[in-house]
């Protein structure tokens, strides 16, 4: 089955798909992206993501490529034409084609590429397998919370994670907090049993999936601690888990080659798991999609 891409206006074959050499997110990065999930023929979060969407591209003054029904039809589509019933989308918005001098060109249109992809059906089994993290430090720009396509220092840090055989990197800001990792958010169980994630700020990217748990935590009974922590309490800690649209909810059973609690998944940590399951599947995404940063 040929994989098939939208690209400014056109359904065409993945393999053809492509921009101008001109297009201000090739030389600039000046552009914005969302990943959205698709699990079980559904697609995760939209609200939450055409959201923040709405907040990136407002924040960086790119018009919207096309009215916001328009782009769900087309994401939608691009699922239907792939035959996506797990799997991603990738969505890509840049400022267009324009010569190339930094300031916004007086005119450009902005450019749409939707992109998806197939994946396995999501394994609660190997999310719950554990992984490891590495902790380094965060030297991004102050506007995390646009997802801009800008992320050479999330590729570069999660290099370093693969090079150190982990699957992420924690990232830690000049004062001694965990902001993130290079592609999800970071989340613990202190030592006193505290759940425990990053208040959303300009600091790190406000997950869609961090957004689901919170709800599904809190309807699960479950307190939370929206507050910075250290990498000093994450070693203390006795879970730790990510979470992405890619990720979903995925423990974490190591930091800086150091056993987590028991070194084993947390009872918390599977309990989300299941709660954050049972929320996608009832409310398909968060129900609060318009605090972004
Ligand atoms: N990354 N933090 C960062 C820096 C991210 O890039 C992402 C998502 C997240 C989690 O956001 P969400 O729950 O909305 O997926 C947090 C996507 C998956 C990516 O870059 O591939």
């Amino acid at each position: 089955m040929a994989r098939i891409a939208y690209v400014n206006g056109q359904y065409v074959p993945h393999r053809n798909a492509a921009v101008h050499v001109e297009d201000r997110g090739y030389q600039f990065a000046d552009g914005v992206y969302e990943v959205f999930a698709v699990m079980a023929g559904k697609l995760i979060g939209e609200q939450g993501h055409l959201d923040r969407l709405a907040h990136s591209l407002s924040e960086l003054r790119i018009k919207w490529p096309l009215s916001r029904a328009a782009l769900m039809v087309v994401i939608k589509e691009i699922v239907r034409r792939n035959h996506v019933r797990d799997g991603l989308v990738y969505l890509q918005v840049t400022r267009g084609v324009a010569p190339r001098d930094h300031p916004f060109p007086a005119h450009s249109e902005s450019a749409l590429v939707i992109t998806a992809r197939k994946s396995d059906p999501m394994d609660k089994d190997a999310l719950r397998t554990g992984v490891d993290v590495i902790t380094i430090p965060d030297i991004r720009w102050q506007r995390c919370d646009i997802k801009s396509v800008a992320l050479l220092p999330n590729v570069l840090g999660k290099q370093q994670a693969r090079d150190a055989d982990a699957f992420e990197a924690w990232q830690v800001d000049n004062e001694g907090y965990v902001t993130e990792g290079t592609s999800t958010n970071a989340w613990i169980v202190t030592a006193d049993g505290d759940l425990v994630t990053r208040n959303a700020s300009t600091s790190i990217l406000n997950g869609v999936t961090r957004l689901s748990v919170l709800e599904a935590a809190t309807d699960a009974g479950i307190d939370i601690m929206e507050r910075p922590f250290t990498p000093e309490e994450a070693l203390a800690a006795r879970e730790a888990f990510i979470t992405s649209s890619t990720s979903h909810v995925k423990a974490v059973t190591r930091i800086d080659g150091q056993s987590i609690g028991n070194g084993h998944v947390g009872e918390l940590t599977n309990r989300i798991l299941d709660a954050y399951v049972e929320y996608m599947e009832a409310h398909g995404g968060p129900r609060t999609t318009d605090t972004w940063n």
